[in-house]
């Protein structure tokens, strides 16, 4: 028996979760063990607890969806991984337990065994996501600017660290004070906090840059602060409902600026827009990033399976520090 968490209904995510223990499921011809080494809390995992994610899983389910593990057992057909591999968790396997035995054919990453397993275990969603932000919304040359809101969250390290690596300077909209050095430890260049004369500050820090892209992540009156800090014709991508309020962007934005909203969904492209050979592509180049340390995200605490309650509310908290982050097998 290993443990496991579940979730058997969606409400205040901290209350809905549960420790139980799981019989691991055999493992076929076809097949993988992994023993999860590290798994992060994100906030869509939050949204699913809550009974609010795009997609929701049957209940009941393990929650998690990324993370990083070794494998302990293979099937007999099994040629692409072998025991002793840190590799990534397949998307969507449900990661916040001890083992799970996973489609081999459905690992795509290999990890090399040195470096921190903590930051490959957040490769899944975020890091693509700062990717689809970064090269499938508008075309950018070296040396343009991008401006994102949450720029203290991970995906807003990611993409300050690609934006970087692809010659891109970055505007990084946050919503209190103090996280100046944060920001430039993560690698951006200009720190704002959001308000409704965020435009005219930008404006002043950039001397008057041409934006071509927001990066939003807050929704509300956040989008319009954006939009206010675009060249006309400039696009909002957003991809997060932090606020849970509706997008703010004013008509004459859209009809005499021609400034677009359009939505970012890493799910879809996973599941509808992607091959797998670019699937492979992206993560792989992504996975050089971290484990040579050019892509990361901070972490602010971990915790073992048996506290999944006060990590959970922990990860519900703001003006965190960072990601938190669950060690299933760190309580044996
Ligand atoms: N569309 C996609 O495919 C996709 C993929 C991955 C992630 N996401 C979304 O990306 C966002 C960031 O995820 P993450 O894992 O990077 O987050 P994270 O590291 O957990 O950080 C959370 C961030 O949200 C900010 N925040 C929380 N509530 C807020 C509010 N009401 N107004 C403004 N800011 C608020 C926090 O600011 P403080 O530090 O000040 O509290 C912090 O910057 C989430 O909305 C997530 O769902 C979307």
């Amino acid at each position: 028996m290993k443990k496991a968490v579940q979730f058997s209904r969606t409400g205040v995510p901290s209350e809905v979760v549960e420790l139980i223990n799981m019989e691991t499921a055999t493992v076929g011809d076809d097949d993988a063990l992994i023993d999860v080494e590290a798994a992060a809390i994100n906030p869509s995992h939050l949204l699913t607890l809550s009974g609010n994610y795009g997609v929701q899983p049957e209940l009941p389910a393990v929650p998690g969806a990324e993370g990083t593990g070794i494998i302990g057992a293979v099937g007999k057909n099994v040629t692409n991984v072998q025991v002793g591999d840190r590799v990534m968790i397949p998307p969507y396997t449900g990661t916040w337990r001890q083992q799970v035995v996973v489609k081999a054919a459905d690992i795509a990453v290999k990890f090399p065994s040195e470096g921190d397993p903590i930051q490959m275990a957040m490769i899944m969603a975020n890091p693509p996501t700062s990717w689809l932000l970064l090269k499938t919304v508008v075309d950018l040359e070296p040396g343009d600017w991008v401006i994102q809101n949450a720029g203290n969250s991970a995906v807003g390290q990611y993409v300050m660290q690609l934006a970087k690596i692809y010659g891109f300077r970055t505007v990084n909209v946050v919503r209190r004070d103090g996280l100046e050095d944060f920001i430039a430890k993560a690698g951006g260049d200009i720190c704002a906090v959001d308000g409704p004369d965020l435009g005219e500050r930008v404006k002043a820090a950039t001397g008057g840059a041409d934006i071509k892209l927001a990066i939003d992540a807050v929704a509300g009156e956040s989008t319009q602060h954006l939009a206010d800090c675009l060249v006309d014709g400039g696009t909002i991508a957003n991809y997060g409902l932090l606020s849970k309020k509706p997008c703010q962007l004013w008509p004459d934005d859209i009809i005499f600026r021609e400034i677009t909203l359009t939505g970012v969904w890493l799910t879809l492209w996973l599941r509808r827009y992607s091959t797998a050979e670019e699937r492979l592509k992206v993560y792989n180049e992504l996975a050089g990033y971290i484990a040579d340390g050019r892509m990361h995200a901070a972490v602010e605490a971990t915790y073992p399976l048996a506290k999944i309650k006060d990590a959970v509310a922990h990860a519900m908290q703001g003006e965190r520090n960072g990601k938190v982050v669950l060690l299933p097998n760190a309580d044996g």
